[in-house]
């Protein structure tokens, strides 16, 4: 039993469903070094082409559920492909406002302590990317 349990692990490996980073096209015209700073920290490994992931994240079945958010994420907004018009400035500054960004698996147990912001923080990066974002076009694609 266990023999066909560390074979089928071994088999998941396989599938090539992780994270991959695209090249980086076009940031937004970033308000401030220190706006940079904070969604690098708490919002650059789902919406942007530098998503960091640990060893551990690299190996089945976690890469494919980290994968399926990682796309979702992009998706919805991506800070590496800034390349279209209008968008989705308050969208970001509410989801920060509110709390729904960073999600809470995220910051969950401290494995991302960087994204856990202060709430002095939240209200830097909430303006920042007010500013930021205004027109910028980061809907991902
Ligand atoms: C752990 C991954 C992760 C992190 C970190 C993260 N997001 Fe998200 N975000 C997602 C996913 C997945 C979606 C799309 C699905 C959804 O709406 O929940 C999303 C959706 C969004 C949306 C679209 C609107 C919405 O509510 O669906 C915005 C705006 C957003 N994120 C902003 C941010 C900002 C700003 C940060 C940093 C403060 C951030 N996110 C950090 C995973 C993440």
């Amino acid at each position: 039993m266990l023999g066909v349990l560390v074979l089928a692990f071994a088999l998941i490996q396989l599938v090539p469903y992780r994270v991959s980073n695209p090249p980086v096209k076009q940031e937004p015209p970033w308000d401030s070094p220190r706006t940079r700073q904070l969604a690098v920290a708490a919002c650059f490994d789902c919406h942007s082409n530098e998503t960091n992931t640990p060893w551990w994240q690299d190996i089945a079945p976690v890469s494919w559920w980290l994968n399926q958010h990682v796309e979702d994420g992009r998706k919805a907004l991506n800070f590496s492909e800034c390349t279209g018009h209008g968008g989705e400035a308050g969208d970001a500054a509410e989801t920060i406002k509110n709390g729904s960004m960073p999600p809470s698996y995220y910051t969950w147990l401290g494995l991302h302590a960087s994204a856990d912001l202060t709430s002095a923080e939240r209200q830097q990066l909430t303006a920042g990317l007010r500013a930021t974002l205004q027109g910028a076009g980061c809907g991902g694609g």
